[in-house]
């Protein structure tokens, strides 16, 4: 076995598909200290975490995860249904389902170690042999392996190709389908269209799963995520939701009508058979709710919107005629998700490295987390960096793409 895995990883190199890790030797900032594999520390300008709001180095959850960890100790011992459930994830349970209702339909909530799991556990206990699910081509990685895992049919519609579904559905046989989609595309920045697929649930009587790992504390009144942002709510909706990206902790929630939540904790095995989160940090993730719809999360929102629209408007006019030359395309995005995308993985690597050059941290994305012809820079901004920042990214693009060969 250890020579086949050295052929493949072999094969990884000569492809520029093997992927390398970097330690980070400081907190989630956009100015790090990062270890390369093979070189010295750095301090380098990172435009690649999902902490979109900069609250994952921030005081306040800092201290609360600390308090947290003095009242409740450092780990909850046990899963939930045995005796990990404390009182801390009770309380976070309770200021989601809040959050997320504020008038349409009473909502329940409950937490996941991880996004990764919450999909898991979602898509095993409501897929089963009488569902059928529709799934987006560019779902994140989890809810295809969800999907994957579950006992139902899975059929796979184009990105956003909602007639090609429509077609598919009205002809489904099971009794049960589930439509499934990321609500801000992870790789891509852009919007599912989810008024439109939620108005073909109802038509079909189906329900639509939407992952708001990149929506949820960035977009909507209070940060309250994609489905607040585009207005709507249905007893046939059900949210999964990230508590690691733009709420700066860790963990993860789904958000659904109380029946779905009560058949999760009944039946979904990443939730049951796992170790609870520990209670502390559900405290933290508590204290940054609380941030994010606080006139700091506000602002902190405004200021990133102010990054993106620099960036968008700087690309054409800094960046383009080098674009048009290197076949480069800057992604349909509005969100803090700017994928530069470069085509093959040889030059997407080629870019990142020439930044990297430039104390810049921006990593290559490449296929199979991407289709194949299409590895990009993932470029994301956070509430945490400057106008100035975005500048010097921009500038840096220009002297990396012009001594590209
Ligand atoms: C769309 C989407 N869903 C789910 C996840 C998984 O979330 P987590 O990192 O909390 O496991 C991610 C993470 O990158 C994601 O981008």
């Amino acid at each position: 076995m250890l020579k086949h895995l050295e052929q493949q990883l072999a094969e990884r190199e000569a492809q520029s598909l093997r992927r390398h890790r970097r330690t980070a030797e400081t907190a989630c900032a956009p100015l790090q200290t990062v270890t390369a594999h093979d070189g010295p520390p750095r301090e380098l300008l990172a435009f690649c975490s999902n902490d979109y709001l900069g609250l994952a180095n921030h005081p306040l959850l800092i201290e609360a995860l600390a308090e947290g960890a003095r009242r409740y100790g450092a780990g909850s011992g046990a899963s939930h249904l045995v005796s990990g459930h404390s009182r801390a994830h009770a309380l976070l349970e309770d200021d989601l389902a809040e959050m997320l209702s504020p008038q349409g339909p009473e909502l329940r909530a409950l937490t996941f170690c991880t996004g990764y799991m919450a999909n898991l556990a979602l898509l095993t206990a409501l897929g089963d042999a009488e569902t059928t699910i529709y799934a987006d081509l560019l779902n994140h990685a989890s809810l295809i392996d969800g999907a994957r895992l579950a006992k139902a049919a899975v059929y796979t519609y184009p990105h956003n190709d909602l007639a090609g579904l429509e077609r598919r559905i009205a002809a489904c046989s099971t009794p049960r389908k589930l439509i499934v989609t990321d609500g801000v595309f992870s790789m891509d920045g852009d919007l599912a269209h989810l008024p439109e697929l939620l108005a073909l649930a109802e038509r079909h009587d189906a329900y639509l799963i939407v992952d708001d790992a990149h929506g949820f504390g960035v977009l909507g009144a209070q940060g309250r995520g994609v489905l607040s942002h585009v207005g709507l709510c249905s007893e046939r909706l059900i949210c999964m939701g990230t508590l690691g990206k733009a709420a700066g902790v860790a963990g993860a929630f789904v958000a659904a009508h109380r029946t779905v939540i009560d058949w999760l904790v009944q039946s979904a095995r990443a939730y049951i058979y796992t170790t609870a989160q520990p209670p502390a940090v559900a405290h933290a993730v508590s204290a940054s709710l609380r941030l994010i719809r606080s006139d700091e999360g506000a602002q902190r929102r405004r200021h990133l919107a102010t990054l993106i629209a620099a960036f968008r408007r700087g690309v054409p006019e800094v960046l383009g005629d080098l674009m048009s030359a290197r076949g480069w395309q800057l992604a349909e995005s509005q969100t803090a998700i700017q994928p530069l995308i470069v085509g093959r993985s040889d030059d997407a690597l080629a870019l990142s490295a020439a930044l990297e050059l430039q104390g810049l941290w921006v990593p290559a994305i490449r296929p199979p987390t991407v289709p194949s012809g299409s590895a990009r820079l993932r470029i994301t901004f956070s509430a945490a960096h400057g106008l100035g920042d975005v500048e010097r990214l921009l500038l840096a693009l220009v002297q990396a793409g012009k001594g590209m060969t």
